[in-house]
């Protein structure tokens, strides 16, 4: 399986970025890691940081993948393209963060709200740069648990779109 690797603005200073909350790992170690993680499960990895939206998306529509692990950061927040883009890849998406985004909405409440959340299939939170190889993780397991496209009846299929 083919996995694009997404990480939004400000996350290429991963390391030196606010270490109290993001950790002290740079986004290339976390980029390694996650590349070894997922050709350990058999897949490779797809990678892109980018501070522009814009990027984020045409990088989504070259549609060379199969899953997409995605870490919006600020995005995450207000990113309407991004989501659409995102609904529109027509693979599954795991929504990652470093920081526990409920804990730090107590004082910055705009942190709450996530706009690609109805985009994604699951969304892992505050357990810094592990978090990454997790997502993976549910991506693979995802993938390995569903039915594939030819093997779904018509009929079944037809009932997904309706929902
Ligand atoms: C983040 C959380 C976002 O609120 C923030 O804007 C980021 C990083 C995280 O990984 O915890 O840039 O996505």
């Amino acid at each position: 399986m083919r996995i694009l690797l997404l990480n939004g603005p400000n996350l290429g200073r991963l390391g030196s970025r606010q270490p109290e909350i993001y950790g002290s790992t740079t986004l290339a170690e976390i980029v390694a890691a996650a590349r070894a993680h997922a050709e350990a499960r058999g897949s490779t990895l797809l990678e892109l940081q980018s501070n522009h939206e814009g990027d984020l998306i045409d990088r989504l529509e070259q549609r060379d993948y199969d899953g997409v692990v995605i870490n919006p950061g600020a995005l995450t927040h207000y990113g309407y393209a991004l989501f659409e883009a995102l609904v529109g890849c027509d693979v599954p998406v795991i929504e990652i963060h470093l920081s526990d985004l409920e804990k730090r909405a107590e004082r910055e409440p705009w942190r709450r709200k996530s706009v690609v959340r109805p985009a994604v299939i699951a969304t892992v939170m505050g357990k810094g740069w592990q978090g990454y190889l997790d997502a993976i993780d549910l991506l693979l397991d995802h993938v390995d648990d569903a039915p594939s496209a030819a093997a779904t009846p018509d009929a079944a299929r037809a009932g997904e779109a309706a929902t």
